[in-house]
């Protein structure tokens, strides 16, 4: 019996007077069958229940309260670490609109697909309705969705990462604009059945997008981002729709702040493709030798950037929290998350220590002597299986983090001096090149590639052309979205600076040849001061390089040779990357924008 039945509503807050929400919740009960709806308020009462009752049902492991206060472990079903790119949809009327680096099914056949998975899809659970707020509550550039849940592990973790609860009931008020997100895991259970810790669908996983009806399905993964759906489904893949529709841009990216000795602050955000060092860079502490210099985190994942009226770009973060890599992650490579991590934390599949607390590559040099792993065996060192999936996160609130900066929830956003576009490339990339215009920064920017990380199912470090780090989230057509690029350059009378890094090229013997984290800040201490007009570049074909010199080497021992290497432009490679951005250009067919083919000649010319 369900006892929703005859009252399907009825268990919404009473001054829900939302017509369509109520409408729309009850469609959705109608046909997913739940046990229980719970309307969910976002409270500190309602987050520690739900934990208390996850940890009852095995779905989470309560942490040492001394060691880690008020922080939980989830073990994933081990088919279930990552996102499913070859399982995402973009399901656009037209399917020139969702071009060819996205998978296109037509809507109508969608649909059918999608009412015949999700009929009876919550048959014995408990069906969550979780309103949230992309953006700053009641903010002019935010945006509301509320996502239908049948996992309790997702409805905490969208607690921490965006603002969640009654407070956005408030701001829909009878009428507002939300954008519905219907997901389950898509395990019923029948009268009987015993539940698993982490149920998902083997057999059936559907990351879906209409982009016209601004309306997300997922069916079958707990996981990251095809379930948390404010993340990479609506911040990116909807909200990039939007962006195109409206003159705005929804981004693959960190913001930070970085404030020069003398006090002068300079926003910039960077895009690098998952698990390429976001979190670490919009972290980043300035190493011995540059102390005098402040690097503050506004977001370490997505941006929304709008032209301002001072004629420049405004970028806010929409997101509330952090769901970030854990391996990698010490306090030599990021001091920041490590505080960050403290307490009050979500960590999904890492390992587990004896004494209760969490352990992961990287975090220390020397691992514990016997571990639980992230699939719940016994670990020891030299095993030769990894403790943490490579792929295991954390989610934690962004307000624990200690170099917050003070704007990060301002409704205005930042001014942004920089954008930087990264990259994860062994070879060929140089560590840093400045763009000589907007239509040469886009055309870097569209041609990135990047080898390829845990951070999806799938081959790791094959190198795949990766525009803007938003292959898998761009939710149109990648040569509209160039065109787009373009034409956003127009629309302002100070646009950014555009910048390439590649923190990632490796010697002969397959070593990282750039210190990388910290030792960035001498890389963004350049860009920085070239925003300022207060750092000199040299031209070559890729265009504006800083000389040895020009970066400041103060308590780093690094020669200008090696300098050299990581600057090193070799033609037989730059050649075979020319050809591999025509395989790009030409998937794109006529869509390709004329100017960017012209800055392909240049670069040819040049090299
Ligand atoms: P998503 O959350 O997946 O979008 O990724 P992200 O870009 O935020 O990834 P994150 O910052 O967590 O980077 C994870 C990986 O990048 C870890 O393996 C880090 O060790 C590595 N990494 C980050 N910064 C650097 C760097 O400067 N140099 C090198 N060599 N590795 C880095
Ligand atoms: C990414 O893969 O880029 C992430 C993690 O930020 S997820 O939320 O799973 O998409
Ligand atoms: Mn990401």
């Amino acid at each position: 019996m369900n006892d929703w039945i005859g009252t399907p509503v009825a268990s919404a807050p009473a001054r829900v007077k939302h017509a369509r929400l109520l409408a729309w919740v009850r469609d959705i009960a109608e046909l997913t069958k739940p046990a229980r709806i719970a309307w969910c308020d976002g409270s500190e009462a309602e987050y520690a229940a739900l934990c208390d009752q996850m940890v009852a049902s095995g779905t989470l492991h309560r942490l040492d309260a001394a060691k880690r206060p008020n922080s939980f472990l989830a073990r994933s079903d081990p088919a279930d670490v990552a996102r499913v790119e070859d399982r995402t949809f973009i399901c656009s009327e037209r399917e020139e609109d969702a071009g060819p680096t996205n998978n296109w099914i037509a809507p109508a056949e969608m649909r059918t697909k999608l009412l015949r998975l999700f009929d009876g899809s919550m048959r014995g659970r408990t069906m969550y309705v979780v309103p949230f707020s992309m953006g700053p509550l009641g903010s002019p550039i935010a945006h509301v969705g509320v996502e239908i849940t049948d996992s309790p592990y997702v409805v905490v973790n969208m607690r921490i990462m965006t603002r969640m609860g009654e407070r956005v009931l408030d701001v829909l008020g009878d009428d507002g604009t939300f954008i519905p997100c219907v997901h389950s895991v898509g395990v019923p259970l029948d009268a009987g059945q015993a539940d698993v810790p982490w149920p998902c669908n083997p057999q059936n996983k559907y990351i879906v997008h209409f982009p016209e009806a601004r309306e997300i399905w997922s069916f079958g993964s707990g996981y990251g981002g095809n379930a948390l759906l404010g993340k990479k489904c609506l911040a990116l893949r909807i909200a990039s729709v939007m962006g195109r529709d409206e003159g705005w841009l929804a981004e693959h990216m960190l913001i930070l702040g970085v404030r020069s000795p003398q006090g002068d602050k300079r926003y910039v955000a960077a895009a690098f493709p998952s698990a390429c060092g976001k979190t670490n860079f919009a972290m980043l502490i300035p190493p011995a030798g540059l102390e005098g210099w402040q690097v503050t985190t506004i977001g370490d994942d997505i941006a929304w950037i709008k032209p301002a009226a001072d004629g420049t770009f405004h970028a806010i973060n929409p997101e509330a929290g952090y769901f970030g890599v854990a391996p990698g992650t010490s306090y030599e490579s990021n001091r920041n998350a490590m505080e960050t991590l403290r307490a009050n934390v979500i960590f999904t599949n890492v390992a587990l220590t004896d004494d209760n607390d969490v352990w992961w590559e990287g975090m220390t040099k020397t691992p514990p002597a016997h571990l639980t792993d992230w699939r719940g065996q016994s670990w020891t060192p030299g095993c030769g299986r990894p403790a943490a999936h490579p792929n295991a996160r954390f989610t934690v609130s962004a307000t624990q983090c200690p170099s917050l900066d003070a704007e990060w929830d301002n409704p205005a956003g930042v001014p942004l001096a920089a954008l930087v576009f990264g990259a994860r490339r062994s070879d060929t990339v140089p560590l840093v090149t400045e763009a000589r215009s907007w239509e040469e920064g886009v055309y870097k920017a569209a041609t990135m590639g990047s080898e390829t990380t845990a951070a999806a199912s799938g081959k790791v470090g094959e190198v795949r052309r990766d525009p803007f780090a938003m292959l898998p989230f761009c939710g149109y057509h990648m040569g509209d979205y160039f065109r787009h690029w373009l034409e956003m350059g127009q629309l302002v009378a100070q646009p950014p600076r555009i910048f390439s890094v590649n923190w990632f090229r490796k010697d002969d013997e397959g070593r990282f040849v750039w210190p990388g984290f910290g030792q960035n800040m001498r890389v963004l201490k350049w860009i920085v001061e070239r925003c300022m007009g207060a750092a000199r570049a040299r031209e070559t074909a890729l265009g504006l390089v800083p000389e040895y010199d020009d970066l400041d080497w103060s308590g780093l021992d690094f020669g200008a040779s090696r300098f050299s290497s990581v600057m090193r432009v070799d033609p037989a490679s730059w050649k075979r990357e020319l050809d591999s951005h025509d395989a790009l250009f030409a998937r794109l067919g006529k869509k390709r924008p004329a100017s960017l083919m012209r800055e392909r000649e240049r670069l040819a010319r040049g090299m």
